[in-house]
């Protein structure tokens, strides 16, 4: 018998109970699914600190990061994104697909992007109509100060698209206090439902935006998805993914039942036991400053061993999943995750499987010694 753990840092694990509200399908233009997806797009509202509008769509993540370009700028919009890793490389990749001038702030990945880069390169580009930002860049594992970044942009007619794919629901993000544009966030990290579901706050300044945005857009047009959600009840424009939203509802429940306090204070002690079961090992961390690092723990392999065999012995032997890396880190780095429907011993169980696969490739380590360390940090 083996038992699979996934402790990726997306998908993340599902609590049973979000699975089991996922099995009885409802029609999406019924009195039910209205009641459902108002009480859904409500609850988005609570996790994601807003009074303002969410809009939730079909897709990936990936989706409302194209939907929040192509309804809000237009071909030629100067546009600041900073570059510090794959998904930040993303912001600039879609922005460049839709004819945006993207002056691109490429910061070493695992080094945190620097609010003084976009105090200069505002000062270079006046005329910059938006700032795109990762918040939690899982590829390093680095977390972005979102609220520092927020006030520079408040100064300036700039819309600030913040990526929180991977920190929505797991590091603290007050939309609309820190000035936040444009939110994006999906539903398969911290909101603990499986991919398929893609979100996004939009703040007035950005729909003021959308109304000149000349960019093409259809199905991740926000003027649809605005125009079906209006509707009382709301509906979506096109058939949503059902059954997710129907997990959405039970895991946002679970979200305002911990209180987002105490689900940013569970993420915080997960991530330093983790954090000081790696130094008890011994092993060197990518990310540089981790007093915000939350979400992923991204770990350099030891020398003279691939970061692939450290993840591929722990998933095909212990069937424990966690995450390598990706783009120029890959083979380099292995994420431990720890964001969503983790507790203590998800930890333990993750940390005791990487110690007996380095052991297995023949890395010295003490057997022990880094669970030892997590739980001296989760029992205090
Ligand atoms: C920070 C961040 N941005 C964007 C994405 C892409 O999201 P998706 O794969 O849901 O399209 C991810 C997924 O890992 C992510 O972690």
């Amino acid at each position: 018998m083996k038992k699979d753990y996934i402790f990726t840092p997306g998908p993340t694990p599902v609590p049973p109970e979000v699975g089991i509200a996922q099995v009885k399908m409802i029609h999406h233009r019924s009195a039910d699914f209205g009641a459902l997806l108002e009480r859904v797009l409500e609850g988005l509202k609570y996790v994601y600190q807003t009074d303002n509008e969410v809009l939730l769509f079909t897709s990936s993540g990936t989706g409302a990061m194209e939907g929040s370009i192509a309804s809000c700028f237009s071909p030629c919009d100067k546009v600041i994104a900073f570059a510090g890793g794959k998904f930040g490389e993303r912001l600039v990749e879609i922005s460049s697909a839709f004819g945006l001038e993207v002056v691109a702030i490429e910061h070493e990945w695992g080094a945190n992007a620097d609010p003084a880069d976009l105090a200069r390169a505002l000062g270079a580009n006046p005329d910059t109509k938006g700032v795109l930002l990762t918040q939690s860049e899982t590829s390093t594992g680095v977390v972005n100060d979102v609220e520092a970044f927020g006030k520079i942009v408040a100064a300036t007619d700039a819309l600030f698209l913040v990526d929180a794919i991977s920190g929505l629901g797991a590091v603290d993000l007050k939309t609309d206090a820190w000035g936040v544009d444009l939110c994006v966030s999906g539903s398969q990290k911290g909101l603990m439902v499986p991919p398929g579901l893609a979100f996004v706050a939009v703040s007035d300044k950005a729909w003021n935006a959308a109304r000149i945005a000349t960019c093409p857009s259809y199905y991740f047009s926000f003027e649809a998805a605005r125009k079906s959600q209006s509707k009382s009840p709301p509906e979506t424009p096109y058939t949503p993914a059902i059954t997710l939203v129907q997990g959405l509802d039970v895991a946002i429940g679970m979200l305002r039942e911990e209180g987002l306090d105490a689900v940013f204070a569970r993420h915080r002690k997960l991530a330093r036991a983790t954090q000081a079961a790696v130094e008890a090992l011994g092993l060197r961390f990518l990310a540089q400053d981790r007093s915000r690092a939350f979400v992923t723990t991204s770990v350099w392999a030891p020398d003279g061993i691939s970061a692939g065999d450290i993840v591929k012995l722990m998933r095909n032997e212990f069937g424990v999943f966690i995450a390598g890396g990706q783009g120029k880190l890959k083979g380099k780095i292995f994420r431990l995750g720890h964001v969503g429907y983790f507790d203590p011993f998800d930890i333990v169980v993750q940390v005791g499987a990487l110690e007996m696969a380095l052991n297995k490739l023949g890395v010295p380590v003490e057997l022990g010694s880094g669970v030892a360390a997590a739980m001296e940090v989760l029992a205090g």
